[in-house]
């Protein structure tokens, strides 16, 4: 598979065959994923690999219990279940959960000892660790999808960021970022269409 066909061709799966990926594969995945730029090359990512069903269930259900929370305090009655988006991820054989440490740079020093607070200097700076963590999974999804697998990004279950990080152990400096749910595809996604390039990119020349 040429590499635009790599891309191309990745999409989200979020249906898997149940049949386990061998460790070696996992850890093969993560090692060319870690070639990703990172910012001041600091690598600050970590994978936390669970296969175990019951820890994956444990998981689903603190996200779920944060979404009824959320709905319960809201008074709302969504059209579709939020949790379907959020939780589904048990049926994955893997589940990574993938954390950061934020990166502080010379620039990010200068700006606290000017007097910037937290909020301030994340927003000015744009997190470059997330934006790290961003690239290390792509990277992941697309070596995923090159060796055959399956996988898909999800964000959505860090509603329940600070119960999940509890459960697995991940304590400050390291925050949750995301998790990757994969697996043998057991499904063909309908096509997608792109953006045309006019809208997506321009020139100052
Ligand atoms: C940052 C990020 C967060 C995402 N979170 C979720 C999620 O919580 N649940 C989910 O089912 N898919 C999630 N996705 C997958 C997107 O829905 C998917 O990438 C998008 O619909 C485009 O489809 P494709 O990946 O097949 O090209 C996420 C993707 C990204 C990049």
């Amino acid at each position: 598979m040429d590499f635009a066909t790599v891309v191309r061709e990745r999409r989200s799966i979020r249906k898997f065959k149940n049949q386990d990926i061998p460790d070696e594969n996992i850890l093969e995945l993560i090692n060319l994923a870690a070639h990703a730029p990172s910012s001041g090359n600091y690598q600050m990512w970590h994978f936390l690999v669970i296969k175990n069903q019951e820890i994956k269930e444990k998981m689903s259900q603190l996200v779920a219990d944060k979404v009824d929370e959320l709905v319960r305090r809201v008074n709302a009655q969504p059209d579709r279940d939020p949790k379907r988006a959020v939780a589904w991820f048990t049926r994955a054989p893997v589940v990574i959960a993938v954390s950061t440490e934020k990166y502080r740079t010379t620039i990010d020093n200068l700006l606290f000892h000017a007097g910037y607070s937290e909020l301030e200097v994340d927003s000015l700076r744009c997190r470059p660790d997330l934006q790290s963590i961003g690239a290390v999974i792509q990277t992941l999804l697309l070596a995923a999808h090159f060796k055959g697998y399956g996988g898909c990004w999800l964000t959505g279950p860090m509603v329940a960021r600070p119960a999940l990080e509890e459960l697995l152990g991940i304590k400050p400096p390291r925050s949750l970022a995301a998790i990757v749910a994969l697996g043998w595809p057991d499904q063909v996604p309908p096509t997608k269409t792109i953006r045309p390039l006019e809208e997506i990119a321009a020139f100052i020349r």
